[in-house]
């Protein structure tokens, strides 16, 4: 049974850390920036686990919990991962600690091992662990198993996180160098901007006159089926709608209507996208295409763009 310290009990944090000890892995410590969410998750894993220090990552209690631990999770926001490692590694130097055969991971899809230098400097093993999923907190660890996971690192480092992601029931992958700000990108748009976009969505259908529960189930056989197609046919072959059509008496009456409300911004920057994907899948062309182009870029100061997306005041 391996024992591991999480420095970050957030929402990646204690999802790995609820399901690591699913699977019989000992939490030995447990830490994060004011100790109240490192205490409440210890409290639900206290009994299946044995003793687990937690709390702030004080000097005292973060040597203790990492000389008895094999792997040690920096699951802090990407920003303070060079930071907490550097801390760490300062405080291993003080106190004379060998870090020969312990794994450092961090599970940021932006960043690269650069991030864990300070600890490579002192013989730890590190490597990064990124899912490709979303982890909002409550239940994340009932969704890991089954995600894509992004694993990098040399050597005994890389075999161990594979081996790790591969408990955490991912399906393991690597990156091509130099992909990962372009991967965490498309990351970000397949899953924080597809809310942003639901939300949205969610907006109109209120104004329609659907409560959002109503809305969310309503929308979802739509986005069910338009994700079954796109799975099926691709971007091109799968838009249908008006813009895609060359119906422009429909798009100009939607603007009308949003532009009323001041929420024709977005619709119109993903109307245009729409258009020039059904260009490039050769669905609309000549003059149809300079017609809706036209309609799309308006005039200036036509629109009522009051509000960005997303900024939609109190419902
Ligand atoms: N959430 C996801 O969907 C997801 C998915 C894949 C990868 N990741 C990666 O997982 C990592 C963590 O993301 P997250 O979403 O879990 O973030 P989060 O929910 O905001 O949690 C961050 C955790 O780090 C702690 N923290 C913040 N600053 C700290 C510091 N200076 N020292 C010690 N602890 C500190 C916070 O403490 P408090 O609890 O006291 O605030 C919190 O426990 C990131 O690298 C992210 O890219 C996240």
């Amino acid at each position: 049974m391996a024992a591991f310290v999480i420095i970050g009990t957030g929402r990646a944090g204690s999802a790995v850390a609820r399901l690591l000890v699913e699977k019989g892995w000992q939490a030995v410590g447990l830490f994060s920036r004011n100790g109240l969410s490192a205490r409440q998750l210890a409290a639900t894993l206290a009994g299946k686990d044995g003793e687990i220090i937690a709390g702030v990552p004080a000097e005292e209690n973060l040597v203790t919990a990492c000389c008895r631990a094999s792997v040690v999770f920096l699951t802090v926001p990407d920003d303070f991962i060079a930071t907490t490692a550097e801390y760490l590694a300062g405080i291993f130097a003080r106190n004379s600690l060998s870090l020969a055969g312990k794994l450092f991971l961090h599970m940021s899809g932006s960043r690269g091992l650069e991030e864990l230098l300070p600890l490579k400097e002192m013989g730890a093993l590190v490597a990064a662990l990124h899912p490709l999923q979303s982890l909002p907190g409550e239940g994340g660890e009932k969704v890991l198993p089954g995600a894509w996971m992004a694993v990098e690192g040399t050597g005994e480092a890389g075999e161990r996180a594979e081996q790790i992601a591969r408990l955490l029931g991912g399906r393991v992958f690597s990156l091509p160098a130099g992909g990962r700000v372009f991967y965490h990108a498309a990351a970000c748009v397949a899953s924080n901007y597809l809310v942003v976009l639901m939300d949205y969505c969610l907006l109109l259908m209120e104004k329609a006159g659907l409560a959002q529960e109503q809305a969310l189930e309503a929308v979802e056989p739509l986005v069910m089926g338009t994700w079954s197609n796109l799975r099926r046919l691709g971007p091109e072959k799968a838009l249908t709608g008006p813009v895609v059509r060359g119906d422009v008496g429909t798009v100009a009456k939607h603007l009308q209507a949003l532009a009323a409300e001041g929420w024709d911004g977005f619709y119109r920057t993903l109307a245009r996208a729409a258009l020039e994907l059904a260009r490039r899948g050769g669905r609309i062309e000549g003059d149809k295409y300079t017609e809706m182009r036209k309609l799309l870029e308006g005039e200036k100061g036509q629109g009522g763009e009051k509000n960005e997306p997303g900024d939609h005041g109190p419902a």
